[in-house]
């Protein structure tokens, strides 16, 4: 007999993110992609933060799963906007919990390594989180419902991301291409943070297998590899062949201070040690990711 298509919501698709979840998805499944900016034509108009218009259109569509991968995700706005950040990122999930348990169907979340502290230079999902900001609270005590109140749910925490382009990423990637584009020939980069990248299109794969094989519960989900921000922005230079064009200074985070004043975990470095035990780790090395994702983007800078 053949296989019933399913369904799958997926709430606040608009960003970077979004535009990988929308591309692999949209291959396997019937989706309905909503933000509460139409940016696409296949996007359609939804404020998740509009609890009963949320409810009304994923019942409408009546999903398979509902994935709930939008956010507030500008440090420095959920730090002067605590109340905005806690509906959007917290209270917004909590209603996709109640929406999810109504239908009977799961809810795929997607975390961050902001929720840890950085005290440690690696995290596990069994290590203790302890968010620095309002954003890692935020997206941490939407974890803690969920863990709490969800009959079936898939957390997949994700590290520094990079993915979307010119047109929607919003990260560092993109920020130090800008930096070329203008013609900077040194760049302030900082030298104590450090983190993994992950690439939107692996990791949505990976949710893709994760949901393909039915399992729950909670996952880091990032390229394999630990960096730093210096090591990433040395490696973009290398990729355009600008090492010798381009100076990078060594700088500490308090050099951005005004502008980045979000307290940022010194490692947000994580371990997919859960897809490890169950040996379905597919997530590539952060190097090969960075490689396809700038040739794939930003092929233009290349002369
Ligand atoms: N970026 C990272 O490094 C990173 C790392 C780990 C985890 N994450 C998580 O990954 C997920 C996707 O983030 P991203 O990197 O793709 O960020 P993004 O580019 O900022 O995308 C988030 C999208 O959600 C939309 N959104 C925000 N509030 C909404 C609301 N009330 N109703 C409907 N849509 C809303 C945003 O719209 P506006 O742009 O108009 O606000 C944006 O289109 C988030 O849950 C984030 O916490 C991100």
């Amino acid at each position: 007999m053949k296989k019933k298509i399913k369904k799958i919501y997926i709430a606040g698709c608009g960003g970077m993110l979004g535009d990988a979840f929308y591309n692999v998805f949209s291959k396997k499944f019937i989706i309905k992609c909503t933000d509460k900016i139409i940016s696409e034509n296949w996007l359609s108009k939804l404020d998740f933060t509009e609890f009963d218009k949320y409810r009304q259109d994923v019942k409408d569509f009546s999903p398979d799963y509902l994935i709930h991968l939008g956010a507030m995700t500008n440090l420095e706005e959920c730090e002067i906007n605590p109340e905005i950040t806690y509906l959007n990122n917290t209270r917004s999930v909590e209603e996709a919990v109640k929406i999810s348990n109504e239908l009977d169907i799961p809810i795929i979340f997607i975390s961050t390594a902001g929720i840890f502290d950085g005290n440690k230079d690696t995290y596990e999902e069994v290590d203790n989180p302890n968010p620095l900001s309002h954003y890692g609270k935020s997206k941490f005590l939407a974890e803690k419902y969920i863990e709490d109140n969800s009959k079936n749910y898939l957390i997949c925490r994700a590290g520094w991301m990079m993915g979307g382009g010119k047109k929607k990423d919003k990260k560092f990637v993109n920020k130090i291409i800008n930096q070329i584009i203008d013609g900077n020939l040194e760049l302030n980069i900082v030298d104590d943070k450090n983190g993994t990248p992950t690439y939107t299109y692996d990791f949505a794969n990976q949710v893709l297998l994760l949901i393909d094989k039915n399992i729950r519960g909670k996952f880091h989900i990032v390229c394999e590899g630990f960096t730093s921000r210096i090591e990433v922005a040395y490696e973009i230079l290398k990729y355009y062949k600008l090492e010798e064009k381009i100076i990078i200074n060594k700088v500490n985070s308090n050099f951005f201070e005004k502008d980045y004043f979000a307290k940022r975990p010194m490692s947000e470095r994580l371990i997919n040690s859960k897809l490890n035990s169950i040996s379905l780790n597919i997530m590539r090395n952060w190097k090969i990711c960075l490689k396809e994702y700038l040739s794939k983007e930003y092929k233009y800078l290349n002369k």
